[in-house]
C-alpha cells in the first residue's frame, strides 16, 4: 500500500506525532504526549492497571519482531515489498539520521497494525450492519451510486464528491459505532483548567468521543440511525465539530485521510455489487469493547446486484 509513496514520506506520515490535519482546533494541548525516548509500551504498563493488557502487548510485540526479523532476512532494496521494506531502507540508507533503533520500528509497525487497519474494519463491518438493518436507506444509497457511477465500472475516488448520501451514511455509522469510544489516554504534564475544572498536573485524562457522539444535546435523537442529520438543505455533506472519529488536537489520528480513501472505496465497491440483507428477521447490533468498540457478531445475507 506504501510502495507507491517516497521512503521519507512514509515514514513522516507515519511516525509524525504533528501529522494528522488539524481539523478540529487546539483542543487537548494542554495534554502531555509522550516524553522524549517513552514508548507506547512504558506508556501502558504505567497507566492501565491489566494484566491482560500488558500479556496481549506482549505477544503482538513478540509477533512484529518475528516479522520484522523476517523482512530483514529477505529484504531487497532493489525491490521494496511493502511499508516494512521502506522502513528498513529508511534506516539502513541512514536517512533517518540514526534515530530509529529496532524498537521504535516495532512500535511504527504497532501503531499501524494496531491503530489503523483493525479501526477501518471494524468500520466497514458495522458499515454492513447498518445497511442490512436500513433497507430503505441502503436502497438510497444504490440508487445514488447507480446513477453517478453506472453498472459498468466500479466506483472510484473522483465520484466522491458526487456522493453526498453515502459519505453521509458513512459519517452516521462512524458517529453510531464510535469504534474509538475513548481516544489514547493522556496525561496532563502541567495543571490546567478546562470549564472551570482544574485539571492537576499528571492527571489521566481519558476523552469519551461516544459520549460526545451520543449527547442529544448535539445529535437530536442520538441512538437513531439518520445519515440525513449530515446533509444540509442542499443536501451538501456538513461536518460539525462536534463529530471527531479521529480524535482532535495534536495527537488526532494520522491516518485519518487514508481511512476515510479506505472506507469510501471499500464501502462503495460493496454497495455497488451487493445488497446487504439480515439473515434473521431479530437481528440486533451491539457493540463489545476491547480497545475498539467492535460489534458482536452477527449474520447477513448478501445479494448480488444486477
Ligand atoms: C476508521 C478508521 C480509523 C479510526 C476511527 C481511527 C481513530 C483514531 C483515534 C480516535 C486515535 C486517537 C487520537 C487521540 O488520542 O487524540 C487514533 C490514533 C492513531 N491512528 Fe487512527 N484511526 C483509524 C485509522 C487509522 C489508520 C488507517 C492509520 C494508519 C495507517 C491510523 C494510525 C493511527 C496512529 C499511528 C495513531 C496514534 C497517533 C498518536 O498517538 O500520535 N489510524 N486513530
Amino acid at each position: 500500500m506504501y510502495t507507491s509513496c517516497k521512503v521519507s514520506q512514509g515514514v513522516i506520515s507515519a511516525l509524525g506525532p504533528y501529522g494528522g490535519k488539524q481539523r478540529r482546533g487546539k483542543w487537548m494541548t494542554a495534554f502531555g504526549t509522550l516524553e522524549k525516548g517513552q514508548h507506547h509500551r512504558d506508556q501502558f504498563s504505567s497507566t492501565c492497571t491489566g494484566d491482560v493488557i500488558s500479556t496481549r502487548l506482549g505477544y503482538t510485540f513478540a509477533h512484529l519482531e518475528l516479522c520484522i526479523d523476517l523482512f530483514q532476512d529477505t529484504y531487497d532494496p532493489a525491490s521494496l515489498r511493502d511499508f516494512t521494506d521502506q522502513l528498513l531502507l529508511y534506516v539502513e540508507s541512514g536517512e533517518d539520521s540514526g534515530l530509529l533503533t529496532k524498537d521504535d520500528l516495532d512500535h511504527i509497525l504497532l501503531d499501524l497494525a494496531g491503530s489503523g487497519f483493525q479501526a477501518t474494519a471494524v468500520t466497514l463491518t458495522w458499515l454492513l450492519g447498518y445497511m442490512a438493518l436500513n433497507q430503505d436507506v441502503q436502497g438510497e444509497v444504490h440508487k445514488e451510486i447507480d446513477a453517478v457511477v453506472g453498472r459498468d465500472r466500479l466506483p472510484s475516488l473522483e465520484d466522491q464528491p458526487y456522493l453526498p448520501l453515502t459519505e453521509a451514511v458513512m459519517c452516521e455509522v462512524q458517529r453510531l459505532a464510535s469504534v474509538r469510544p475513548f481516544l489514547t489516554p493522556h496525561r496532563t504534564r502541567k495543571g490546567t483548567v478546562i470549564q472551570g475544572y482544574d485539571i492537576p498536573r499528571d492527571t489521566l485524562v481519558l476523552f469519551n468521543v461516544w459520549g460526545l457522539h451520543h449527547d442529544a444535546r448535539y445529535w437530536p435523537h442520538p441512538s437513531r440511525f439518520n445519515p440525513y442529520r449530515f446533509l444540509n438543505e442542499d443536501k451538501v455533506v456538513e461536518i460539525p465539530d462536534h463529530f471527531m472519529p479521529y480524535g482532535a488536537g495534536t495527537r488526532q489520528c494520522p491516518g485519518e485521510s487514508l481511512a476515510d480513501v479506505q472506507l469510501f472505496l471499500f464501502f462503495t465497491a460493496i454497495m455497488h455489487q451487493l445488497r446487504a440483507l439480515p439473515a434473521h428477521p431479530n437481528m440486533t447490533l451491539e457493540g463489545a469493547l476491547d480497545h475498539l468498540l467492535r460489534p458482536k457478531p452477527f449474520c447477513v445475507k448478501v445479494e448480488a446486484r444486477d
